[in-house]
């Protein structure tokens, strides 16, 4: 079997890829990250300004650099629309993540440029279809969003999807969508896939970007408090269900509306700022502990889940 490209399994605590997220992630939580032996991320679009990227690499490169096999990874929009595109892709042939997870387009647009370097491409999928075509497209790693995911969530649950998409992609699987304990990171291993993408276990950490008032909520939020609605930006996301609303939305009657544009991302970025993202295992969140922390909890319940049923499984089906 050869190594699957991206991240050096290995030198993890635990298969956790710390999902990235909009106004949320930044390098601290990226370098934290890794620090507590996991893979840390963030979304491009993050940085305000090029400027502002340039320097989040820059601390992400030096504060990872005395970590012997650590891996990072960014997002990044591959949309027509998105118009730092070109510049950021520069960027990430200089800086060089383990990995580059593409959301909203082909993969195909960043991987001569990722493979030059030695990185891997994932690309983000909600569906089988899109799932095939980002195969056939040649990436080299796919992340199922699933169901119950914060964010820009999936519609399917991971018990079909993952089956579906290995009955013609061998390479490695990431799962999100309300991965919020280290049995749920057990569970995706056993399902067969490598990795899972923690999102919402995180946010409320010190680390994170987010104000105390999010904060506060997604400690006291549980499974019920989760609204998902395309209502707010057009396509489906998990909110929670207070914030929507404090912004004035009822969430009785939401209403389906918008498009998908980022062409102003790093603009006021409404509604995201006063609409927090959460996804259906928020009730884990049960204060604003370190992410040093958390990751503990996380890989003390992984260890407490079980053997290694994923190579188990890989050695099975001979991939
Ligand atoms: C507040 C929030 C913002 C997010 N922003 C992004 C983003 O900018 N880019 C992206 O690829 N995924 C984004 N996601 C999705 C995550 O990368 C990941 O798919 C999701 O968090 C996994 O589900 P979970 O939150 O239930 O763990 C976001 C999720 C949340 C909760």
């Amino acid at each position: 079997m050869t190594t699957p490209p991206g991240p050096a399994r290995d030198a993890l605590r635990a298969p956790v890829i710390v999902a990235p997220m909009f106004l949320v992630s930044g390098p601290e939580f990226v370098i934290e990250s890794c620090r507590a032996g996991l893979v840390g991320s963030f979304p491009t679009q993050n940085a305000r300004t090029f400027e502002d990227l340039v320097d989040w690499f820059d601390r992400i490169r030096a504060g990872v650099a005395d970590l012997p096999g650590a891996s990072w990874a960014i997002s990044m929009i591959v949309h027509r629309s998105y118009e730092r595109f070109a510049a950021e892709l520069e960027l990430v042939q200089e800086y060089r993540p383990d990995v580059v997870v593409t959301a909203l387009g082909p993969p195909s647009r960043v991987l001569d440029e990722v493979h030059g370097y030695g990185g891997a491409v994932y690309a983000d999928v909600m569906s089988v279809e899109h799932a095939r075509k980002a195969a056939d497209a040649g990436a080299d790693g796919l992340v199922l969003v699933c169901h119950g995911a914060g964010g820009h969530t999936g519609r399917l649950s991971p018990f079909a999807f993952v089956d579906e998409v290995r009955r013609f992609f061998d390479g490695p699987l990431v799962v999100g969508g309300a991965v919020s304990t280290g049995r749920a990171v057990r569970a995706v291993e056993v399902l067969g896939a490598d990795y899972a993408y923690m999102g919402t276990r995180f946010i409320a950490c010190p680390e994170s970007l987010v104000n105390d008032r999010y904060r506060d909520m997604l400690v006291r939020s549980e499974l019920g408090d989760v609204t998902a609605t395309a209502a707010v930006t057009g396509v489906l996301c998990s909110w929670l269900t207070e914030s929507l609303t404090d912004a004035g939305y009822d969430p009785e009657s939401l209403a389906e509306a918008g498009r998908i544009d980022f062409s102003d991302v790093h603009g006021e970025h409404k509604p995201w700022k006063d609409i927090f993202g959460a996804g259906q295992g928020v009730g884990e969140i049960d204060s604003a502990a370190s992410l040093a922390d958390v990751a503990d909890r996380i890989v003390e319940e992984y260890r407490a889940a079980g053997g290694h049923v994923a190579q188990q499984r890989r050695a099975e089906v001979g991939v």
